[in-house]
């Protein structure tokens, strides 16, 4: 069952490849993207002037991830909300509002609420989805399947980087069909989507890499990940992920943020992970390293092909196989359930099964 790896959580992070190719091929059509076989007309789109992402937990990380994404493509304001927050805010939706919400079980009870609310104000809702024939696949006007397969551990990891692909899908599709990118560059990013799959792979074989460091947080009470953009979409994924099964204490931070407040909280030997695969905001992030390395963090540096950084700033620097920067958070991804992984197995917790927590949340 568990395909000679120690943990579904393992098989299920090796089987990404395989997910994200399932989830994207059948939904491209002569280089671009086509929903015609998910019945998805380009017509539920028009009117729109507002998306908002609604999910929890991990899905939720996926729609920080898309809101970027879709915002840059077609400028048009997404918000992303918490369900279990968005359903008691009485928030503003009308005819015009597309919403998103996303699930890998399509059974979370808050999120299948908020899916209720939005319908009730008469907004469009699409749904992303791992589960066929699930409560809010079956509720929603519109369903974007992920085909990541059964995911099985409670830690999710396929189901993710299968939302950030239909994500990015939905936003290719959608700034195609309002015009707000060409054919050709729509054929681009479809391009660039699609060499994912093979710079998984490559990331796939640092799992020795990422063993060894994780050793080295065995005995690690706090942790911080620090990003800005897409790395701080990032951050919130790996936090979660991290806190879920190795029982570490562990927060997100905006790198912007550290000087208004989390700074103090950095002292001798505190390991700082930090996402570097934002070209734009690279020597920032350089410089906030620098911040937390002047107070004794002990550093993990991922990047994204960035100019060599000096190496007095961290202790390790994984270098992602190189995408561009758009499609990062695949690769930072694996790498950031690697870490969670490996540092529950050597902190000997059970991975698949973390105390206090069930795979499908169906009460409030
Ligand atoms: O089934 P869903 O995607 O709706 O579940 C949402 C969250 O409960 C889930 O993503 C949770 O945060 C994960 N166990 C995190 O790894």
């Amino acid at each position: 069952q568990k395909g000679g790896y120690p943990h579904f959580m393992l098989k299920e992070i090796h089987e990404q490849p395989e997910s994200i190719r399932a989830t994207i091929l059948p939904r491209i059509r002569k280089g671009v993207p086509d929903f015609t076989a998910d019945n998805i007309p380009g017509s539920i789109f028009d009117g729109v002037n507002r998306i908002i992402i609604t999910a929890c937990g991990t899905a939720m990380h996926a729609g920080l991830v898309g809101r970027i994404m879709i915002e840059q493509l077609l400028r048009i304001p997404v918000t992303v909300e918490i369900a279990s927050e968005f359903r008691y805010q009485n928030p503003i939706m009308d005819k015009n509002t597309l919403v998103i919400t996303i699930s890998q079980s399509g059974e979370t009870a808050d999120t299948l609420a908020a899916l209720r609310l939005a319908k009730e104000k008469h907004a469009t809702t699409l749904s992303v989805v791992n589960v066929k024939g699930s409560s809010i696949a079956r509720e929603s006007d519109y369903v974007l399947y992920t085909h990541a397969g059964p995911e099985i551990a409670v830690a999710s990891t396929k189901a993710y980087t299968a939302q950030l692909a239909c994500l990015y899908m939905i936003a290719f599709q959608v700034a195609l069909y309002r015009g707000t990118i060409t054919v050709e560059q729509g054929a681009q990013y479809i391009k660039e989507l699609q060499a994912v799959i093979p710079a998984i792979e490559e990331t796939l074989t640092y799992a020795d890499t990422m063993n060894d460091i994780c050793k080295s947080l065995v005995n690690t009470e706090d942790l911080f990940f620090i990003g800005r953009g897409l790395d701080y979409a990032l951050s919130c994924e790996g936090s979660i992920k991290l806190k879920e099964i190795s029982y570490i204490h562990s927060e997100a931070y905006a790198a912007g943020e550290l000087k208004h407040g989390t700074l103090s909280l950095i002292t001798e030997g505190v390991p700082v992970v930090a996402l570097v695969t934002q070209e734009n905001v690279s020597a920032k992030m350089i410089s906030n390293i620098r911040e937390v390395r002047a107070r004794g963090a002990m550093v993990i540096m991922i990047t994204n092909g960035i100019a060599d950084a000096d190496d007095t700033i961290y202790d390790y620097n994984i270098k992602l196989p190189k995408t561009s920067d758009s499609f990062a958070p695949f690769t930072a991804a694996i790498i950031l359930q690697m870490l969670a992984y490996y540092t529950s197995v050597h902190r000997g917790h059970n991975v698949d099964q973390p105390r206090n927590l069930a795979k499908s949340v169906t009460v409030e």
